[in-house]
């Protein structure tokens, strides 16, 4: 019998900058569902990938001073690189700088035009960059993009339009027919209210200004506008109108994709342009587009020019790919907005995963050990509590079903899957094997031992496309091997684990963490200059009372302590800042430049006693701006409680000079 197919996207991601734990949770959420999926029969497709074209990246390239493909490179290489720590199972990574995109991409743009729904014509409008949208004056707020805020350039130049207006009856009819099309609902209103009802302008989709793009092959001094390019690649990928037989064939058997995830500022062009688009080129529609919130954090949205952006990779190098992963299904409640806080993600951590889940394995084991010879037992006779066990197991997995099946509810399928993990441990302490050991009664110790191993591994396969990596460390420690045992249809199955064997504690899979030093050390790592002065002072004296509780901090590799650029700086001149007693404003000399540094030392050093002075700069720290004033970097001071002393350098040397 063939397997039932299901194709499910993530959005391509612009490769501008690192992505941020927001791409991270998409990613996340998208692999968790293709996991659940073919672990439950399907034929899984699953595509990822990057938008690399738009002027957009063309600036951010030339002003870090490369060609645009060698800049996404790197970029795309710590993306892919990001996606492999976080075990995400995509089956194609499509980069839209491709060939198999770029020639796809070009017939599409000719059929179109050559059956007109695409015509040449003359643009006027406001264009906004970051957001690669065009706005007409009414649809402006304040005279500034209605979607980030950010500055409008008007533009007039020759343009090729596609007719959207032709298919918005048709589309509105599919939204009427496809209640299920668009998710969460509420999207869709506003769709019909914002967009469709109103009446579809033709969308300008090509841009002469800048060169980084899909030739029009017609005439190519247009590129295709990229979000025709962009949201093509959902069926280049899969080999549409390749000239290879085998890959038209892949793209025969996976569309229309099942879902497209992403979050929700993206919608209309997922519901609006993409469905008229393959109107136009007499495809089906995707089933279903599923619009998620935003991972925010406590101001607000995450932006690099708020300083609040959140890197993955300094959770996962702390805590796992998989307490990660956990930490976002968990808390943020799929289709809503999410706060991510230091303190929720402790929470998390260390009552779900350190408390419940680690320890429930963690003491299991050391009792199998202890009274068990570290076998698992024969199981003996059932009693009530067993039994009770055994149906709450079938619920519980019936509860997972119905969570992930059509909802991708991840939030309440591992509530569903915490009560198993709960009761695991309830059932321990009612039961106490302890006193069982000590009363003698084997026969009733084994069978309360093997019903814990059991549910443990019946929680380790419903773990399995939420934590990859943790079920088979558990599978590892009770001594099985991935197979039937370990199967989805088992999960709801009690008294399927084998028994006899030894067993093999390790390692407790997520130990407990102390949250203020953890949260101390964290906000230091992630964003050293978002922190007010105060609360930078009050991590730094934390950081440091850990140091002298350690003995050292945490061990860089060489790579790191090199990424940190130090010069000598001669200060010119120096000032108090207004109303903040602990701060001057310092003009330094660093050689080749000038530049001005905030520094907190006014307690210590008046202006006039700093000039001449040759101090260390951190010169290559992102700028901040404390109580209003900008600062480019960071001077080096030695402190104890009650002293700090600038470092300068003993002898004279050049300004600029490199300190290493
Ligand atoms: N390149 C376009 C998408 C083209 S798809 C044919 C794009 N790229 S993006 O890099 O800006 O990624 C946007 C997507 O990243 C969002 O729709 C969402 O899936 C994810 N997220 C970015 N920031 C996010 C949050 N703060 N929270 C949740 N998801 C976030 O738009």
């Amino acid at each position: 019998m063939t397997k039932p197919t299901f194709y499910i996207t993530t959005p391509i991601y612009y490769p501008n900058d690192k992505l941020h734990i927001g791409h991270a949770y998409s990613t996340t959420v998208t692999d968790t569902i293709a996991r659940y999926k073919r672990m439950r029969g399907y034929d899984v497709r699953f595509l990822t990938g990057t938008d690399e074209h738009g002027q957009k990246i063309q600036k951010k390239a030339l002003s870090a001073g490369k060609e645009p493909l060698p800049y996404v490179d790197g970029i795309v290489a710590g993306i892919k690189a990001l996606w492999q720590r976080l075990n995400v199972s995509y089956d194609d990574f499509i980069r839209t700088t491709e060939e198999r995109h770029r020639v796809v991409v070009q017939k599409i743009f000719t059929r179109l035009l050559e059956q007109d729904d695409i015509y040449l014509g003359h643009y006027e409008g406001w264009y906004c960059t970051p957001c690669e949208s065009y706005w007409t004056e009414t649809q402006l707020k304040d005279g500034a993009c209605p979607e980030c805020g950010g500055s409008v350039e008007l533009v007039r130049e020759e343009s090729y339009f596609f007719r959207m207006g032709k298919y918005a009856d048709r589309l509105i009819r599919y939204y009427e027919e496809h209640p299920e099309f668009i998710q969460p609902v509420s999207r869709k209103t506003e769709m019909l209210n914002n967009f469709l009802l109103p009446g579809l302008e033709d969308l300008s989709v090509s841009r002469m200004t800048f060169d980084w793009g899909i030739p029009v092959p017609q005439n190519p001094k247009h590129v295709v506008y990229v979000w025709i390019d962009a949201l093509s690649s959902y069926i280049t990928s899969l080999g549409y109108l390749s000239e290879d037989e085998a890959l038209r064939g892949q793209f025969a058997r996976f569309w229309p994709a099942d879902v497209h995830v992403m979050a929700k500022e993206i919608v209309r062009f997922h519901t609006i342009y993409w469905p008229i688009i393959l109107m136009a080129l007499d495809l089906p529609l995707p089933k279903q587009i599923f619009a998620h919130g935003w991972v925010l954090t406590k101001d607000g949205k995450m932006s690099k020019s708020k300083g609040n952006v959140v890197d993955p990779n300094t959770l996962i190098d702390r805590y796992g790919s998989d307490a990660l992963r956990y930490f976002l299904l968990r808390d943020i409640p799929f289709g809503q907005d999410g706060v991510f806080t230091l303190e929720s993600l402790m929470e998390r951590l260390n009552f779900d995963l350190a408390n419940d889940l680690g320890n429930l394995l963690q003491r299991t084991l050391a009792m199998v050990e202890r009274f068990c010879e570290g076998r698992v037992p024969a199981r003996g006779e059932v009693k009530e509590p067993e039994i009770a066990f055994a149906a709450m197991l079938k619920d519980v997995v019936a509860e997972v079903e119905d969570k992930m099946d059509e909802r991708y509810d991840f939030n309440g399928a591992l509530a569903a899957i915490w009560k198993l993990v709960r009761h695991g441990n309830k059932y321990i302490d009612e039961m106490a094997p302890w006193a069982l050991n000590k009363a003698g009664d084997t026969d009733r110790l084994a069978t309360v031992m093997y019903t814990v191993l059991d549910a443990i591994r019946a929680v380790s396969v419903l773990l399995q496309p939420f934590m990859p990596d943790t079920s088979p460390q558990i599978w590892q420690q009770l001594g099985i091997e991935p197979g039937e045992v370990t199967s989805w249809d088992n999960a709801k199955k009690a008294g399927i684990l084998p028994s006899g064997h030894t067993i093999a504690k390790g390692e407790s899979l997520f130990p407990r963490l102390d949250v203020e030093k953890e949260i101390g050390e964290l906000n230091l790592l992630m964003n050293p200059s978002s922190s007010s002065p105060e609360e930078a002072s009050q991590n730094n004296e934390k950081a440091k009372a850990d140091t002298k509780v350690e003995g050292v901090t945490s061990l860089i590799a060489i790579d790191d302590f090199t990424k940190v650029e130090l010069r000598v700086a001669q200060v010119i001149s120096a000032s108090k800042v207004e109303k903040a007693d602990k701060l001057l404003i310092l003009q330094l000399d660093v050689g080749d430049h000038q530049r001005q540094v905030v520094s907190g030392i006014a307690k210590y050093y008046t202006p006039e006693s700093l000039i001449g002075q040759k101090v260390v700069l951190v010169a290559n720290l992102q700028p901040v701006k404390l109580r209003g004033v900008e600062s480019h970097g960071m001077i080096l001071a030695a402190s104890t409680e009650d002293q700090l002393v600038l470092v300068t350098v003993a002898k004279d040397i050049a300004n600029g000079a490199k300190v290493k």
